[in-house]
């Protein structure tokens, strides 16, 4: 069931990188269990919306709420509900992936009772489970990245950003995946989505954002984007190209 309040508040927020803004007065507002999709040519501003809207980045201007907590005020209380799969993965290849999320487990405050348990649950989630006792060191970049899923995972979070989750993956993977993303949501997971895969983004997601530039172009459903006059039988290709290469000529 869907519960019809805002989860993710962003208001008015900005990020430069020296003196290129990266993120311009964005404004964006997140429904409990939506699956939002968060699209933009590369450079646009993804990445760092999404540091700014997990805490990793603190915006220039802005304030962003999570879940009823104002992020610059209550970042450890936001930390324990939500789960990020960053765009570039941080894995240490000297450690067995059993070892990698009970570290991980451990810092969530999972008790030694349950750890293996819950490690077992989490890797199983992403088709891991039998290499446990295997090196992060011999994983390949798709194995990197349902391990990295399987972190992201290991506090059950009520919200998810990911991040390109499929990148590197192959067919398989990209499926497996989003089957699992799929699945969290129905049990009321709030997903925000960044990918490059169109694709994956009409078939995952509810409600999309297109960013260029670092502005925030369109928002809304892509049924009724789909249905405005001026996008017409396009795809939601069409639509991103259409809109992504205005004034560029
Ligand atoms: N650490 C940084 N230092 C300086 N500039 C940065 C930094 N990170 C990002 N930028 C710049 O900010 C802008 C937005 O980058 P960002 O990584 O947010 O884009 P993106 O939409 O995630 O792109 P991609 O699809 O390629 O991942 C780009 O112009 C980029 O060069
Ligand atoms: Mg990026």
């Amino acid at each position: 069931m869907r519960n019809l309040t805002d989860i993710i508040i962003a208001e008015n927020l900005t990020k430069s990188y020296g003196n290129r803004k990266a993120v311009d007065n964005l404004t964006l507002h997140i429904l409990a269990g939506e699956f939002f999709g968060f699209l933009g040519p590369n450079g646009a501003g993804k990445t760092t919306t999404i540091r700014m809207l997990t805490g990793i980045l603190k915006p220039d201007q802005g304030e962003i709420v999570i879940d009823q907590h104002i992020l610059s005020r209550h970042k450890k209380e936001v930390s324990q509900i939500i789960g990020v799969k960053p765009e570039s993965r941080g894995l240490y290849d000297w450690m067995t992936t059993a070892e990698y999320l009970s570290f991980f487990a451990r810092l969530y405050g999972i008790g030694e009772d349950r750890l293996e348990e819950h490690v077992d649950i989490h890797l199983s989630q992403v088709g891991l489970l039998d290499r446990k006792h295997s090196k992060i060191g011999t994983f390949s970049l798709g194995m990197r990245q349902r391990l990295g899923l399987a972190r992201t995972l290991i506090n059950d979070p009520k919200i998810l950003f990911l991040d390109e989750p499929t990148l590197g993956l192959d067919p398989q993977g990209q499926v497996d995946v989003q089957q699992l993303l799929k699945k969290l949501n129905r049990q009321g997971v709030t997903i925000f989505l960044s990918s490059h895969l169109l694709n994956e983004i009409s078939n995952l997601c509810t409600r999309i954002g297109i960013i260029d530039k670092g502005k925030l172009i369109v928002e809304g459903n892509i049924d009724d984007l789909e249905k405005k006059p001026e996008f017409q039988d396009k795809t939601l290709t069409q639509i991103f190209l259409q809109l992504t290469h205005k004034g560029d000529e």
